[in-house]
């Protein structure tokens, strides 16, 4: 049964996951480091287009904040980078001022603010909102501090494809992937069923290869799921597979104009 019920324990959760990986620990979010690369490339590709000198840009929940280094480096001019992240027990590891760092509820903050973001972008966040309710109602106030142009870029876990990828697992006898209690994989049809009036929404199915060695042929192979192996950097290099085989999608919703 879940322990984590309200924001409160989820803070708590995380304040220990946080504290004891080690504060800086990039671990704390996701172990394995070429995920967090290729999760990383992959939402800053897409959004990079979309993006002009002076932009605002919203990371909610961003933990110590390595995503906004990676597009504050990405990008050859200056954005107005916000993080907002629950936990105290994170840090910068950069304390330059690369981006506004907010220790707070996004979802009190986006009540609050009256700024409006070109884009407003979480990483594996909002499977950490509790329930389905809470997860459209982050959309719902997220719409509100948009420009008129602005996106909405979600990396996450999607629940029909959690589904597809432990099919596959099965069939090599390797057990359904592990993850934590009070996740909440996000239903894509529920998300277009709500938004897809107000938002053109797109969906980029990737780490399909990445999944598929690291997630499903090595675990079948040693017998457990590990990290950061040779075999993982390998993987990472490789080009994508026909698609169907990770469980983690980027969707971006673009307002209609
Ligand atoms: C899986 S971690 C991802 C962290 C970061 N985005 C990354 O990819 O490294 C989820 C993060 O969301 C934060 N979080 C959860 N609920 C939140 C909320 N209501 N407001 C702000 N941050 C929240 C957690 O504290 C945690 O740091």
């Amino acid at each position: 049964m879940s322990v984590v019920k309200s924001r409160a324990d989820l803070k708590e959760w995380w304040d220990r996951r946080y504290s004891e990986l080690g504060s800086l620990s990039f671990e704390a979010s996701v172990r394995d480091r070429n995920f967090n690369r290729l999760e990383i490339t992959r939402a800053i590709e897409t959004m990079r287009p979309h993006l002009s000198a002076g932009d605002a840009v919203l990371d909610a929940g961003c933990g110590h904040g390595a995503f906004l280094h990676a597009l504050a480096e990405a990008v050859p001019f200056d954005l107005d980078l916000v993080g907002i992240e629950l936990s105290d027990a994170t840090k910068d590891p950069d304390e330059t001022g690369v981006y506004i760092r907010i220790i707070g509820d996004a979802f009190e903050f986006l009540r609050a603010t009256e700024r409006r973001f070109k884009v407003v972008y979480t990483q594996r966040s909002v499977i950490n909102f509790l329930n389905e309710d809470r997860q459209l109602e982050f959309i719902h106030l997220t719409a509100r501090r948009l420009t008129d142009d602005g996106w909405i870029v979600l990396s996450e876990l999607f629940r029909a494809d959690l589904d597809s990828h432990n099919a596959y697992r099965a069939k090599l006898g390797v057990e359904p992937l592990g993850i934590q209690k009070h996740i909440v994989p996000v239903d894509e049809d529920r998300i277009r069923a709500a938004y897809g009036e107000e938002f053109d929404i797109t969906v980029c199915d990737y780490l399909n290869t990445y999944m598929l060695i690291t997630h499903i042929v090595y675990p079948h192979l040693a017998g457990k799921l590990e990290h950061n192996q040779p075999i993982h950097d390998f993987a990472a290099g490789l080009p994508e597979t026909v698609p169907g085989f990770s469980p983690y999608k980027l969707m971006v919703l673009k307002r209609k104009t």
